[in-house]
């Protein structure tokens, strides 16, 4: 099956239109941003869905590329005309938009996420982009179990539960034919650090920057998670950014700061302070430096393990 223009699952999912909130499953979810930070809020992505939040992943996406120098990793074949595609988790889409450029159109190409409130209208998407309403925890619609020969997936630190990726990862599984690949893009939320020119202190910096900080020790054990899971061949590829981008990077993640401030400290104003003074440092020469990690795992194919 190709563009599928309705979808008859029982399940979530949904594409006929995007302001769909009221069809979004899990309200429990946490503001979140690039790291595993969890605030809980009344509305839990409100703060997140705004142009300032757009922008940001916009903004996010093309630093993303320039730093691993591409979308999907060269360890995966994307030439097939017929290929298929899920971004899940996909925000605004913008990973799929970029992705789309320079593919034929009988590519196929289907967005995940929660939420479509970052996503262009729908008839404004290229025809070969569908966007879907799906929580990952949810059961994977019918139509696509075992449809996809690529799977995307990009910052959801903060939607792993209890530092266990396995959920997300056999729902991922599903959603693959034998042999497809899962590319799975995070920060490394542990392996961050500070960093300044000699002399000017980051104290503020560090103070904010702890608060954003994770303890997701699940993304050092991901590649084994993988093997022992229905994946093969995992491999784990880190890439970090040199001091030369570290600003522009580094205004990002403040800007992030700005998406949980007023919930982050004891007051707004608390945060405020901080912010401003964190703001300080960076313009002295302060910057956070978060590494990117990237797997490339692919999903077993039975029938290569047959006795021979
Ligand atoms: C930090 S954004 C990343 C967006 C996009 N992957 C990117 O890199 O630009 C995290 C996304 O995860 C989505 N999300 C959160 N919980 C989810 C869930 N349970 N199922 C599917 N998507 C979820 C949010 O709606 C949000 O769009």
């Amino acid at each position: 099956m190709r563009g599928t223009d309705s979808i008859s699952s029982p399940t979530s999912i949904c594409e006929d239109g995007h302001s769909v909130n009221d069809k979004i499953q899990d309200n429990s979810v946490k503001t979140s941003g690039w790291n595993g930070t969890i605030i809980e809020g009344k509305d839990s992505y409100a703060l997140m869905r705004d142009c300032n939040a757009n922008s940001r992943l916009t903004a996010q996406h093309y630093l993303w590329r320039e730093l691993l120098g591409f979308l999907v990793h060269p360890d995966i074949d994307t030439r097939a005309a017929d290929l298929r595609v899920a971004d899940i988790a996909t925000g605004n889409g913008i990973w799929l938009h970029d992705f789309a450029r320079g593919k034929p159109s009988s590519v196929d190409l289907h967005g995940f996420d929660i939420s479509l409130d970052q996503v262009g209208p729908k008839p404004w998407l290229p025809a070969n982009i569908h966007m879907h309403v799906w929580n990952i925890f949810e059961n994977v619609p019918d139509e696509f179990v075992g449809f996809f020969d690529i799977v995307h997936v990009r910052l959801i630190t903060v939607v792993v539960k209890n530092n266990d990726p396995r959920p997300i990862l056999k729902n991922l599984n599903k959603l693959l034919r034998p042999g497809g690949y899962l590319q799975w893009d995070e920060v490394d939320t542990i392996g961050c650090s500070i960093k300044t020119v000699p002399g000017i202190s980051a104290r503020n910096l560090d103070a904010l920057f702890s608060q954003l900080k994770g303890h997701d020790t699940w993304k050092y054990e991901l590649t084994r998670i993988m093997d022992e899971n229905g994946y093969t061949d995992s491999t784990l590829y880190t890439y970090e950014y040199g001091l030369g981008m570290a600003r522009f990077w580094s205004d990002v993640y403040m800007s992030t700061w700005k998406e949980f401030a007023d919930n982050a400290l004891k007051t707004p104003e608390a945060s405020r302070n901080l912010e401003h003074n964190a703001m300080v440092e960076t313009l002295n020469g302060a910057s956070i430096m978060v590494p990117k990690l990237v797997w490339v795992t692919k999903k077993i194919d039975t029938r290569d393990q047959s006795v021979v």
